[in-house]
């Protein structure tokens, strides 16, 4: 199983920007912890962050075959980009949204969301820790979807 972490732009500024609103976390650190609990599980990893638009449709599109599911935090992108709303649904895979502050607290403009009409969970406002119960979160999905499957295996004729 492979899980892709997708950071969009300013995500690289985090331990510098707005620490009253991110916290003093650095992203290098952020996807050391995940790193650290998707090794526990045997879960492979793999880290992306781009502050351009064009670059994280891209990689939303080479997660198809690739990934089995996406941790996305699409960051100001979210509140404006039809383009990665369009990546995320034409790959069609399990993605769950992060968001390190609770956008719907915040000004009128981030209450618009883009992404998450196709993704299958959003978190927000739980800081660095979305990252972390994403993750719980995408096991959980996969162990579902494995279930299924093993299920309907197990009803095909031998
Ligand atoms: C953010 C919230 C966005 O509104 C903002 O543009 C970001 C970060 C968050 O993680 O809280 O860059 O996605």
């Amino acid at each position: 199983m492979k899980i892709v972490v997708i950071q969009g732009p300013n995500l690289n500024m985090l331990g510098v920007r707005e620490q009253n609103i991110y916290g003093p976390m650095k992203l290098e650190q952020i996807h050391a912890q995940m790193k650290e609990v998707a090794t526990q599980n045997g879960v492979e990893i793999e880290f992306f962050q781009s502050n351009l638009e064009g670059e994280l449709v891209d990689k939303i599109q080479e997660c198809y075959g690739d990934a089995d599911g996406i941790v996305i935090n699409a960051a100001a992108y979210t509140h404006t980009s039809i383009a990665i709303r369009d990546a995320l649904a034409a790959v069609n895979l399990p993605a769950i949204e992060v968001h390190i502050s609770n956008i719907n607290r915040r000004e009128e403009f981030r209450k618009e969301n883009m992404i998450a009409p196709v993704c299958t969970s959003s978190i927000v406002g739980f800081g660095p820790f979305g990252y972390h119960l994403a993750m719980m979160g995408m096991f959980q999905i996969m162990n579902e979807i494995q279930a299924a499957q093993e299920a309907q295996t197990a009803q095909q004729p031998a």
